[in-house]
């Protein structure tokens, strides 16, 4: 996706993460330059959350800036910094976050937990299906220390299933009433210390 300004400019690196002071990494300037450079990663952020929820049919967009400011989330974002004569451009959004849910195991025995869950997922159309999504996926796991088996995700479409069946083997989905699902392995293996 493109924006009017050069996002090479705001983002140093291919992969960003952008917590709820909506400051990128590296940002060195002052008070003037950070009220500009806010305003730009929201508008970016809103922007891919906006074609996110399209991408996933929602009339409401999951993601926005407004919500990221009030939420203990993160928001990852991958770029392409060539692109567009080094103009650059976003091609994916990741978004995490802790959250308190009672989940449903295999035996129908609930469980109240805390587990980091995927909350948004989207790379642009033009670039799905080339392995970006993988590439920001797994750049998420080791930042969080987290085993895919070990997240919640909300409301899963098709696409992200079969993403998640491909790249790391996880099927038949525990589908839970309040839509987040888990898969085998979420669980800790009873005997275990975890
Ligand atoms: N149909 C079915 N499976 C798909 C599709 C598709 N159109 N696109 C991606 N996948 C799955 C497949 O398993 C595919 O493997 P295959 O091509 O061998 O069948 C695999 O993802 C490809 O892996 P990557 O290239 O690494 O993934 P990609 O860059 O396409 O990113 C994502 C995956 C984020 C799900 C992307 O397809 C997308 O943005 N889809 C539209 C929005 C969406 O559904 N987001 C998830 C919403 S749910 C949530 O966010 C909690």
């Amino acid at each position: 996706m493109e924006f009017k300004f050069d996002v090479s400019d705001i983002f140093p690196c291919s992969i960003v993460e952008i917590n709820p002071s909506l400051i990128p990494p590296g940002f060195a300037g002052d008070r003037r330059g950070l009220t500009n450079v806010v305003a730009k990663v929201a508008e970016v952020v809103n922007a891919m959350g906006d074609a996110s929820a399209a991408a996933q049919g929602l009339s409401n967009p999951i993601t926005t800036a407004e919500r990221l400011r009030k939420a203990d989330q993160t928001v990852y974002l991958l770029l392409d910094r060539e692109a567009k004569g080094g103009k650059g451009v976003v091609t994916g959004m990741l978004k995490t976050g802790k959250k308190s849910l009672y989940v449903f195991d295999r035996d129908g025995q609930h469980h109240h937990v805390s587990p980091p869950c995927v909350l948004d997922f989207y790379v642009h159309e033009s670039r799905q299906r080339t392995g970006l999504g993988k590439q920001l996926f797994e750049h998420m796991l080791k930042k969080e220390s987290v085993e895919p088996a070990k997240l919640a995700i909300d409301r899963p479409s098709e696409k992200l299933l079969s993403f998640m069946t491909k790249h790391y083997g996880l099927e038949a989905p525990m589908r839970q009433m309040n839509n987040y699902v888990v898969f085998d392995g979420f669980f800790p293996e009873v005997g275990s210390a975890d």
